[in-house]
């Protein structure tokens, strides 16, 4: 076979997997989003909550709602092109590892359905490096203009970061929109964010992707329209386009600003918060994991709430914090995190670190794997890439929770435990291993540690209420000058007592 026909072998192998899963995927957004989140809940059987139910309803209403602020409206227009993606065609390149670049290429199928669109086909291309000019080599490229027509696709994905010139060449080749990965997880957590620190920190990192790209944008509009005001060199280059693209520069600049002056106070009163939630001396436990790995279901599990679960890409943007308690009745808290993602876009590293700061207060952090992924240890390994960047994450004790065992063959789950020192197999589907997960984290809190035995003044029952949350109780009997405790507490809350104890 020669290397042509091996390519396209390759291509047509790709193509197979990726849109076996998008049928999987198709059937399941068959059902309206709204409806799908319930049934998923449902189908395990845990109440609804009010609140559970508006925040899907809030967060499904705006799955494809463009958003950047209306003040810099002209540049959400041009924002809007890639919003739209209806139905694609994914291409990606890849050098040496075929197998790695097939991952990517499908989860990318993936984040292209969480955002909505509907995936036709995709390619991988064999080469060393991308072709400076469309990305993938012209052949390639006309061919993929042929796929596109022929299935009537609107945008193609690009599995990489495109330089604005790439996007403009290959946009002149393939004759749709042509958008880079990136733009993509920006357009998902631009739908998915909640809070308005959470929106706030993605609009940064969308405006800090657009900002190089400005004069791309500008010119591809302006061809389209016929024109050449924004064009490149030479005559016609300084007309009103041109001044028009500074104008918004300055806009964006000034907005960004804005924003990184917003996030840095609500960051602070954040802060506060946490320093709140510590202070109470309530052990933390920070949920993190590659997205889709299985972190909200998890912690539904754990905690009995209702957060929000969808087989979809980073349905987690805003950290959830929620109440458990051990087996043996102590109160901590589990913190979910956003999903992380491989090459996740710099810009969204950077607007997401305060974000992931909850990580670095916690006690324990309880890492979700998904067993049944074709590659649980590359996730494993982007999860800690990106948590090396986050001060002192790294010498937080972790947890391993290898979900989806349910799904996962015998096999592949005990090769992970052999792999990942301190892990427990669960599912937190069907609740399989929760028995000893929990007990595992009960164990690898801190425990209470200073013995006290004390007689509490009944105008204190504040203080019972807290030993009985984060302490540890041997003996507890009313006397008639307050509750005698005998047990351990933790440093702080040992001080207090010492101040009101009357024995
Ligand atoms: P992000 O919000 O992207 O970070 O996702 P997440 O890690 O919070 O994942 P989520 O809990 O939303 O679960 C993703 C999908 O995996 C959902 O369809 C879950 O029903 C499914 N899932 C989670 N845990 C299990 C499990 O143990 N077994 C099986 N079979 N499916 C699971």
């Amino acid at each position: 076979m020669s290397e042509e026909d091996l390519d396209v072998k390759r291509a047509q192998d790709v193509v197979e997997r990726v849109l076996a899963r998008s049928k999987k995927r198709a059937e399941v957004s068959k059902v309206p989003l709204a409806k799908q989140a319930t049934s998923l809940q449902s189908t395990r059987g845990q109440a609804e909550n009010e609140a559970g139910a508006l925040e899907r309803e809030a967060r499904s209403g705006t799955r494809r709602v463009a958003s950047l602020s209306t003040e810099i409206e002209d540049v959400s227009e041009v924002e809007y092109r890639q919003l739209r993606l209806e139905r694609v065609v994914l291409v990606g390149i890849y050098f040496f590892d075929e197998e790695e670049a097939q991952n990517s290429l499908s989860e990318l199928a993936a984040l292209a359905e969480t955002a909505g669109s509907k995936v036709l086909d995709g390619f991988l291309q064999r080469r060393e490096t991308p072709d400076p000019a469309t990305y993938l080599g012209s052949g390639k490229a006309s061919e993929l203009a042929r796929t596109v027509s022929s299935l009537g696709a609107d945008t193609v994905i690009v599995d990489g970061e495109l330089a604005p010139s790439q996007r403009r060449a290959l946009e002149d080749v393939v004759k749709v929109k042509v958008v880079d990965r990136t733009a993509l997880i920006l357009d998902i957590f631009a739908q998915h964010a909640k809070s308005r620190e959470g929106k706030a920190q993605v609009e940064l990192a969308q405006l800090e992707y657009l900002l190089p790209r400005l004069r791309g944008w500008g010119e591809s509009m302006s061809r389209q329209a016929g024109g050449r005001v924004a064009g490149g060199e030479g005559i016609g280059s300084r007309g009103p386009g041109e001044t028009k693209i500074e104008l918004d520069r300055r806009r964006i600049r000034n907005r960004m600003a804005k924003l990184r002056r917003e996030i840095k106070h609500m960051k602070s009163s954040r802060d506060t918060q946490r320093k709140l939630r510590r202070g109470a001396n309530v052990p933390s436990v920070a949920i993190v994991g590659y997205t889709n790995a299985g972190k909200s279901t998890l912690l539904n599990r754990i905690t009995g709430a209702d957060v929000m679960v969808q087989d979809a890409l980073f349905a987690t943007l805003d950290p959830t914090v929620r109440h458990a308690k051990t087996p043996d009745n102590r109160v901590y808290t589990l913190v979910d995190t956003v999903g992380f993602v491989r090459n996740l876009p710099t810009q969204l590293v950077e607007a997401f670190r305060s974000t992931l700061e909850e990580v670095a207060g916690a006690d324990l952090i309880l890492h979700v794997v998904d067993a049944a992924h074709p590659d649980p240890l590359g996730q494993v390994q982007a999860v800690n890439e990106v948590l090396a960047e986050i001060e002192g994450a790294l010498d937080i004790p972790q947890l391993i929770a290898l979900n989806k065992a349910d799904l996962a063959s015998p096999e592949q789950v005990a090769l992970l435990r052999s792999k990942l020192a301190n892990s427990v197999a669960v599912s937190a589907l069907t609740g399989a291993g929760f028995d000893e997960l929990e007990r595992v984290i009960a164990e690898q809190l801190p425990r209470p540690n200073v013995s006290v035995d004390v007689v509490i003044p009944y105008s204190d029952g504040d203080i019972v209420a807290r030993i009985h949350e984060t302490g540890e109780i041997d003996l507890e009997e009313y006397l008639p000058t307050g509750t005698h405790i005998v047990g351990r507490v933790t440093g702080d809350l040992a001080h207090e007592l010492s101040l009101v104890d009357v024995s």
